[in-house]
């Protein structure tokens, strides 16, 4: 009798995994770069986190037949590690399996597909302070009803050498990351102090007993 369950809680696992791993198995060579991806950074502009904005179209490339982008129902736009950024560092690493991919960790923006007309759609934001330092290029994904992706567009030529941008992290951040501490150590320096009084008069006054 245990041997049922046993097996049907086996079997549930097997499906789980399976359909985990076969959703996440879209790979970025199985895509057509079908969207027109245009950002506003000039090659080797640099930009500031926090402060500064980043300006971004797509549209549908028109050499495209029609009906291309029947199953296109959101488009996800992103910030992508240029490979300058990537080496050595394997949390960056570029997989073709985009479930693993590392090389676009930071959402610009998602925004749903317009399918009834073919002009361009644009986002303008500023880039979020917690963005690191580093090279970069714009990446945008066309993902269908379940989530998954089936387009793409990028900034970028396909070995990612043009149009790259610098982001630097704002001096600012660490000032005040700098007062804190300072602010933190100047704290525990007085209460270490206060304790070292308390105690010396806790002893004095217990020798005068
Ligand atoms: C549109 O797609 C064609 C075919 O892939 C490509 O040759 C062309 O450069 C693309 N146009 C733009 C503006 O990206």
């Amino acid at each position: 009798m245990a041997a049922v369950p046993g097996f049907v809680v086996a079997s549930l696992l097997v499906l789980t995994y399976l359909a985990i791993t076969c959703n996440g198995n879209v790979l970025l060579s199985s895509l057509k770069r079908t969207l027109v991806l245009t950002a506003s950074p000039k090659q080797g502009k640099v930009l500031k986190a926090g402060e500064d904005t980043i300006t971004v179209t797509w549209n549908l490339n028109q050499t495209y037949p029609a009906g291309t982008d029947s199953a296109y129902k959101t488009i996800k736009v992103k910030l992508c590690y240029a490979p300058i950024s990537q080496v050595d560092r394997a949390w960056r690493k570029t997989v073709d399996n985009l479930a693993k991919d590392k090389t676009c960790q930071f959402k610009m923006v998602a925004k749903p597909y317009n399918p009834s007309n073919k002009t361009v759609q644009s986002f303008t934001g500023t880039i979020e302070r917690d963005v690191p330092e580093a090279t970069y290029f714009v990446r945008a994904y066309a993902y269908d009803f379940d989530d998954k992706e089936v387009g793409y567009g990028q900034t970028t030529d396909a070995h990612k050498s043009t149009n790259l941008f610098d982001i630097h992290a704002i001096t600012g951040r660490h000032m005040s990351l700098d007062i804190c501490s300072i602010c933190f150590s100047a704290f525990s320096v007085v209460s270490l102090l206060g304790f070292f009084i308390a105690e010396k008069k806790r002893t004095k006054s217990s020798e005068q007993k």
